[in-house]
């Protein structure tokens, strides 16, 4: 027996350390599923439904809405190869769904490619999943030290280092200011361009730090924030994704998305609003034949019970909003 291998019942001290380790990592590459049941009620699924899962993830909404269908049908769309590996064992159990690797921008094409023009609903659960946060080497954290790298596609050219290291100084300071609501924006692009080339997010970190010292919070979370979203155009796919799901939508479908921002929810709830009011001038009348095609199902925003955001601290940001196709 090797030195310092001890027994416990049957099991040698080692073995179990080395369950004790796989237990821990199986614990982080799960990603909590967020607002799991309001989802999956404002879907009303129809089971003979065609349902699209714009962020496939951890695959815990779309689990709920196949087991929600019977003859129906679910697409899925994911960018990121770890979170389609992982959903697939998920779902393993069904067979009427589909899995494509595609930004959910391009999702009215893909479906049209595959002769689907209609769908009863589709559901975006906006942003990262933990696997994505979990994993230090995709660069998403400013505690670690790791490379600048942010992108949910792994094989899409632009990194956040890309960004830091050959963006001009106004580019650079509208990221942090627009993405980032980053009140010292411009100082902290001109620090970077000082400092080019940032190699690390500690490189990125020690600068915020130096800028931001006087803050309450992180130093480097909002820019952090912002470069995750220019990495990853997060807010043009959701303005270009929302065109075309009202498209897609047959009479009674549902759109439901879920945010994590300001930013977001608020391109979300403009949307939302501007498919479901008439834009008629003032002083012109309104006539009983003049309607909108949509209404907004959630007056207010939906938030996590206490108990979710209790038990899963990533929930407390999250809001969801939903959209119907009126059935006519
Ligand atoms: C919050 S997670 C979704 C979690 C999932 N609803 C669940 O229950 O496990 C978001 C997922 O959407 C993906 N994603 C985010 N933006 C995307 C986009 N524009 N196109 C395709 N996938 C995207 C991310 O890669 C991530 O896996």
């Amino acid at each position: 027996m090797p030195k310092g291998t001890f027994f416990f019942g049957s099991l040698k001290y080692d073995q179990l350390f080395v369950i004790v380790i796989l237990r821990n990592q199986g614990d982080t590459m799960k990603h909590e599923t967020v607002l799991k049941e309001e989802a999956i009620e404002y879907l009303n699924i129809k089971p003979d439904g065609i349902y699209v899962d714009g962020t496939l993830g951890g695959a815990g909404h779309s689990l709920r809405i196949l087991e929600s269908l019977t003859t129906g049908f679910l697409y899925a769309f994911d960018q990121d190869d770890f979170a389609i590996n992982y959903a697939k064992d998920v779902l393993k159990g069904f067979s009427n769904y589909l899995i494509i690797k595609s930004n959910f921008r391009y999702l009215k094409q893909r479906l049209n490619d595959l002769g689907i023009h209609k769908i009863d609903g589709l559901l975006l659960d906006l942003g990262l999943s933990s696997f994505q946060i979990d994993d230090v080497s995709r660069g998403f954290t400013y505690l670690k030290e790791t490379s600048l790298d942010m992108r949910m596609d792994q094989s899409q050219p632009l990194t956040a280092e890309l960004i830091l290291n050959t963006f001009e100084l106004d580019e650079l300071a509208r990221i942090f200011y627009v993405y980032g609501e980053e009140k010292n924006a411009y100082k902290i692009a001109h620090r970077i361009i000082e400092k080019r080339p940032l190699k690390t997010t500690m490189d990125l970190v020690k600068i915020c730090d130096s800028v931001n010292y006087k803050e309450k919070g992180h130093s480097s979370k909002r820019v952090f924030q912002a470069l995750r979203i220019a990495v990853n155009d997060e807010l043009t796919v959701l303005e270009d994704v929302l065109k075309d799901a009202v498209d897609l939508l047959n009479p009674n479908g549902r759109l439901v998305i879920i945010t994590f921002h300001s930013l977001e929810d608020r391109i979300v709830k403009h949307f939302f609003k501007d498919e479901s009011t008439l834009d008629i001038p003032k002083n012109l009348p309104i006539l009983p034949t003049m309607n909108t095609k949509f209404e907004v199902i959630t007056k207010k925003p939906v938030y996590p019970t206490e108990l979710e955001m209790e038990r899963n601290s990533r929930s407390r940001s999250a809001k969801l909003r939903a959209l119907k196709r009126k059935d006519v």
